[in-house]
């Protein structure tokens, strides 16, 4: 399973990579809002700062909503870097989009899709990965592990070979319930990924081991 990391704070990024289990980040236009990041060049230049920091995909959203629109960014957004995987909304002109991108070799990512169907269309235009949003599901008492588990079996029945990106995952249960049913990829804040090395029994054992070490040298 692939781990991504879902923000724009460099910070993060760079613990995140420091870790050494770092395979990519997608970041959305709220998420660079709230690390102050606005107007097109301020954007571009942080979109590369994070490019250089990752060794893996990096995803960034177009903001237009037209198919002209969302080819013109898209076309710069993917020049600014390799790892750049080109996010674009799961409407109309968003489909026809990845499938333009698709035919010139651009990666995409298909973001905001809350549904089964949705997401074979995102495949059937050939998206890289398809960003289905559990947390967002579940807020609306949704079962959003289940919308992954559906589309890993209709991408399996078929053999498409776009990448499902479990996004949206708010815990770390979220994270192991997806990797349970095979979704390629997830991606949340760096809190889910570090809530993984928790266990008090490693606390308390970790805290023994080293106890009893001491006591043996002093003796
Ligand atoms: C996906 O790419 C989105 O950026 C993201 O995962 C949304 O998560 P949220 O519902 O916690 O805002």
């Amino acid at each position: 399973m692939k781990f991504f990391i879902d923000t724009a704070n460099l910070a993060d990024i760079r613990e995140a990579q420091d870790m050494g289990i770092l395979d990519g980040v997608t970041t959305n236009p709220s998420l660079m809002a709230k690390e102050g990041i606005t107007g097109k060049d301020n954007v571009m230049r942080h979109y590369k700062q994070i490019c250089d920091i990752v060794e893996g995909d990096v995803s960034a959203e177009v903001l237009g909503t037209t198919f002209d629109e969302m080819v013109r960014e898209g076309e710069e957004l993917a020049e600014l870097d390799e790892n750049i995987v080109v996010k674009v909304p799961m409407i109309k002109d968003g489909i026809k989009a990845i499938k333009y991108f698709t035919e010139k070799g651009i990666r995409t990512n298909c973001t905001l899709v809350f549904s089964a169907g949705q997401a074979l269309l995102a495949a059937k235009a050939g998206a890289t990965y398809v960003s289905p949003f559990v947390g967002r599901l579940d807020d609306i008492s949704t079962d959003g592990v289940a919308l992954i588990e559906q589309i890993v079996t209709i991408y399996r029945n078929y053999g498409y070979t776009t990448e499902v990106l479990a996004a949206s995952v708010r815990h770390p249960m979220h994270l192991v319930q997806c990797a349970e049913i095979g979704a390629d990829v997830m991606t949340g804040p760096l809190s889910v990924i570090k809530a993984l090395l928790n266990h008090p029994l490693t606390d308390i054992g970790l805290a023994k081991f080293l106890e009893d070490n001491k006591k043996a040298a002093t003796k």
